[in-house]
């Protein structure tokens, strides 16, 4: 069991899915905390409804980066947090954040890092015209999308797709993604190793690779019959 602090900006739809999951007893969590840097944000309703505590802190009314996660630390530690959530938090997180929880911190990105970081990757990869995308659960450090891959699913992007449908396909696809990578991270499955020469990223290992490599590439819709 992992005491995990979720900080969001938007809808919630991942927040919904890890609530989900722990609900149904396949996420071995307790959601100890919900932050938004949005008062407005949708996903406090979800928080809410779900009986989880929840907290804003509006990026606006601090003076920098630092001091905004600063206050984002005292709040995740004010309720126990082990493990903290990046789920739609569009804030680049600094090293205030980091050096409290070291590897600790979990982001969910809509594309197949290191391809498309920063906002807008499903739009990025449409109209770079990139034939298969997906999404990509890491570990997050001082770069922008670039901490050590913890799990991917590929998403073939379609002729009749939009960035809007594609988009809606990944969001799917995270939704499982993000509470089975938690999982494994709540059964202790889950390492950082160094890289084994000097030009070498750490990279994650995931005991029993096995099970891990159950995800794999999203099955495409069926084929239209031609008859
Ligand atoms: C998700 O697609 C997530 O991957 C993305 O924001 C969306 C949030 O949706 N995150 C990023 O782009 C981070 N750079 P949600 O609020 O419905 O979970």
């Amino acid at each position: 069991m992992i005491r995990l602090g979720v900080l969001i900006s938007g809808g919630g739809s991942n927040l919904q899915a890890i609530l989900d999951h722990v609900s149904a007893g396949t996420l071995d969590a307790t959601i100890a905390v919900v932050l938004s840097n949005k008062k407005n944000a949708g996903g406090l309703a979800r928080a809410r409804a779900a009986g989880v505590p929840t907290v804003v802190i509006e990026h606006t009314e601090h003076a920098g980066r630092e001091a905004f996660d600063a206050a984002i630390v005292t709040a995740l530690r004010e309720h126990d947090v082990e493990y903290v959530a990046l789920a739609g938090f569009m804030r680049i997180v600094t090293p205030v954040l980091l050096d409290a929880f070291p590897m600790r911190v979990v982001n969910i990105h809509p594309a197949l890092l290191p391809a498309f970081p920063g906002i807008h990757a499903q739009g990025q990869a449409f109209r770079y015209g990139a034939r298969i995308t997906g999404c990509t659960v890491h570990f997050v450090d001082r770069g922008t999308d670039t901490g050590p891959i913890i799990a991917q699913t590929a998403v073939a992007v379609l002729p009749s797709d939009t960035e809007e449908s594609l988009s809606a396909r990944i969001l799917v696809e995270e939704h499982a993604l993000f509470p089975k990578a938690l999982q494994w991270i709540a059964e202790g499955r889950v390492t950082v190793a160094s890289g084994a020469t000097r030009d070498e990223r750490p990279r994650v290992v995931v005991r029993d690779a096995a099970t891990a490599l159950g995800l794999g590439i999203a099955p495409s819709p069926p084929a239209a019959s031609s008859t």
